[in-house]
């Protein structure tokens, strides 16, 4: 769909871990500063995908457009639980398909996880903004993509062709930092 923009949001630690090893993103990863640019982005954004245990919970998170990405139904289904929700099953519907049902057809889609869904977008990123806590560490935690920690997640996304810009301090005091990672024209 050449009408939709395709950005990537997560914040992980300095080993790539976006959740702990219970696969809970713990308190240490979450940061005034990153969860206002999040926020913000979020509101900004005309579709929201995300698998289902990577649900963002915010105050504004009923009104949102969201696609959620689950095995227990075959292609594409409305979300019995949420009127602005559409179940997405990849393996039976394509992400355009998905798109469609949920009635957006142009404007940012916004994909926030978790590893496998970050994963499957990897070839498609406009923009991917990597939000990184310098002073955390996660050890055995849950790797933000598919390849980490093999790979950093700043290589990985080298490897999809995707560039670093400047970076944003986010909270200077924690060392926590955005950097877009954007797609060469
Ligand atoms: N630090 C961050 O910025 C950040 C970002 C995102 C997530 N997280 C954290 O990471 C943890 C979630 O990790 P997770 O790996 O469990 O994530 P998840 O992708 O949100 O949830 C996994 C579930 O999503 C569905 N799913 C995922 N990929 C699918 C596919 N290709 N096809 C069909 N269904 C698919 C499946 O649902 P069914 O079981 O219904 O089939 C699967 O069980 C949470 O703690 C979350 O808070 C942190």
């Amino acid at each position: 769909m050449p009408g939709l923009r395709i950005e990537g949001y997560v914040i992980v630690s300095a080993d790539g871990m976006l959740a702990d090893a219970s696969h809970i993103m713990p308190d240490q990863l979450k940061f005034e500063g990153d969860k206002q640019f999040f926020t913000a982005a979020l509101d900004r954004a005309d579709l929201i995908v995300h698998g289902r245990r990577s649900f963002e919970d915010q105050p504004n998170s009923p009104r949102r457009t969201r696609l959620i990405l689950t095995r227990t139904i075959d292609a594409v289904a409305p979300d019995p639980a949420n009127p602005n929700a559409t179940l997405w099953n990849p393996s039976g519907a394509s992400f355009e398909a998905a798109c469609e049902r949920a009635g957006v057809r142009a404007g940012t889609v916004a994909i926030i996880g978790g590893p496998g869904v970050f994963g499957m977008f990897m070839d498609r990123y406009d923009t991917f903004w990597l939000s990184q806590a310098a002073g955390v560490r996660l050890p055995g935690g849950e790797p933000c993509f598919p390849g980490v920690p093999e790979r950093s997640p700043q290589d990985i996304l080298a490897a999809h062709g995707l560039k670093a810009g400047d970076a944003l301090i986010l909270d200077a005091a924690e060392g926590v930092s955005v950097t877009p990672w954007r797609r060469a024209a």
